[in-house]
């Protein structure tokens, strides 16, 4: 593997994402009423470690489902196809839907995936939460409902993020130099 950790440098570390996760989940909290059922997607596999800890702090009934898609294969742009591994979902009839992503960039992914809800599922509503946000590469007009962080058009891996697979497993984000 060409990129190694020790010259991963800390981009934003593990106490500021958790805390502001809290604060997602704090204004996801306050725009749905407590009582109504709310189906959280997670994105596999980028999103899990920012679903997860987002889904600890939502105080509504939250219904959880999961899907594979991907658009970068093993390269640190995007393809421009998105690869969908397993996109069935359940019609959803009049409920609310919180789709979760780890990063949206040129935002052909979430682009694919809010008009593939759109067709196949009765749902009530859909928002979008992601991890980052990053504005400056976006090609398709997708805005996040919730985005915890701003980022510049750099590779970042970490809470999730990968390159090539590895990284998703550190509680913090980096940046190569
Ligand atoms: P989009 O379809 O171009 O918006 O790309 C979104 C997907 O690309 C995300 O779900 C990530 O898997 C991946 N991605 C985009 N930027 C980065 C990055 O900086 N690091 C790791 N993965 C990224
Ligand atoms: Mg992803």
């Amino acid at each position: 593997m060409d990129k190694k950790l020790e010259d991963l440098k800390v981009l934003i570390d593990s106490n500021t994402i958790q805390k502001r996760i809290e604060e997602v989940a704090d204004s996801i909290n306050s725009n749905y009423n407590k009582y109504e059922i709310l189906n959280v997607i997670c994105i596999l596999k980028g999103a899990v470690m920012f679903y997860t800890e987002l889904a600890k702090h939502l105080k509504m009934p939250v219904k959880m489902e999961f899907i594979s898609l991907s658009s970068y294969g093993n390269s640190t742009h995007s393809s421009g196809k998105v690869k969908s591994l397993n996109l069935s979902l359940p019609t959803y009839e009049n409920e609310n839907i919180l789709i979760v992503e780890d990063i949206i960039d040129t935002g052909l992914t979430l682009d694919f995936l809010i008009r593939f809800i759109k067709q196949n599922c009765r749902a009530k509503n859909v928002e979008l939460a992601v991890l980052f946000d990053k504005k400056c590469a976006r090609k398709y007009n997708i805005k996040p409902d919730y985005a915890a962080f701003d980022i510049d058009d750099k590779f970042i891996v970490g809470f999730g993020l990968d390159y090539q697979e590895y990284y998703r497993n550190l509680d913090f984000v980096g940046y190569f130099e």
